[in-house]
């Protein structure tokens, strides 16, 4: 089995991309909705949560674990891989590919707070885009209107005005989606913003990762999604989002 992981409902745009790439496997979805959001939360209590909801996906017998959050992978990912034996696969703000696509030189990353002050991001950076005039901004309403299932309309629009202002006046030309919610508002940041700007979201390449692991296959693969939140309301937003996965959700319970 496959787990994966998220603050909410963002980590559906990862799942999403891995249901494609390998059909014949079983997944577990964790939605930590009675915590998200993350992104505004301490080091101390993300870190907390990832381990407590890998120790359930292990127990429940995952053979590699996705943390669908780049917020948890930038805080917690390095731990997690020294103390379990199991592979685990992370997200991280696409800034090489988006330093190599840029023809203005500056990019923008869209982030959460969590994801942009951590030194793992940083050193990215460094790496990465040395010699690109990098903006970050944290979007903390994307979060919000996600996971109420609101994708486009006013509260949106003024959302992505808000946030996208200095990059744009300082000539961004590449923004990065680096919160695994924000792939559900590409097609209203890509029907608000001008039509040069493209768009960085490293969903299909961390399927890719995943599809390098030889893993068991499923006889009868299926998909389940677990919420610490209301299983109800996730499964309405599941339908929403990711109308091609077909998956019951019921409720988590950890302390
Ligand atoms: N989806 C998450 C991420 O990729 C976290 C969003 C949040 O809970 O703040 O960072």
């Amino acid at each position: 089995m496959i787990g994966v992981l998220d603050s909410g409902v963002g980590g559906f745009s990862v799942l999403r991309e891995i249901r494609a790439l390998l059909p014949d496997q079983d997944i577990t979805y964790i939605g930590d909705n009675a915590w998200c959001p993350y992104g505004n939360k301490s080091y101390r209590k993300i870190r907390e949560r990832t381990f407590a909801l890998s120790d359930f996906l292990i127990e429940q017998g995952a053979e590699i674990i996705v943390i669908a959050c780049n917020s948890a992978t930038i805080v917690a990912i390095e731990a997690l891989r020294a103390l379990y034996p199991l592979p685990f696969i992370g997200m991280e703000p696409g800034v090489k590919p988006a330093a190599a696509l840029t023809q203005t030189g500056t990019i923008g990353v869209l982030a959460t707070e969590a994801s942009l002050r951590g030194d793992k991001f940083h050193h990215l950076v460094a790496r990465h885009a040395r010699d690109i005039r990098v903006i970050t901004q944290p979007c903390p309403k994307f979060v919000e209107l996600v996971e109420q299932g609101v994708l486009s309309g006013p509260k949106v629009d003024a959302a992505i005005d808000e946030y996208t202002a200095e990059m744009l006046a300082a000539d961004a030309d590449v923004l990065i989606l680096g919160c695994t919610h924000y792939p559900f508002l590409r097609p209203a940041l890509e029907a608000r913003l001008p039509a040069h700007i493209r768009f960085v979201d490293t969903g299909d390449a961390i399927a890719r990762r995943v599809a390098q692991h030889i893993l068991t296959p499923a006889e009868n693969p299926h998909i389940q999604i677990l919420t610490t939140g209301v299983p109800d309301e996730v499964s309405s937003l599941a339908q929403k989002l990711t109308p091609e996965i077909q998956a019951h959700c019921a409720p988590l319970f950890l302390p």
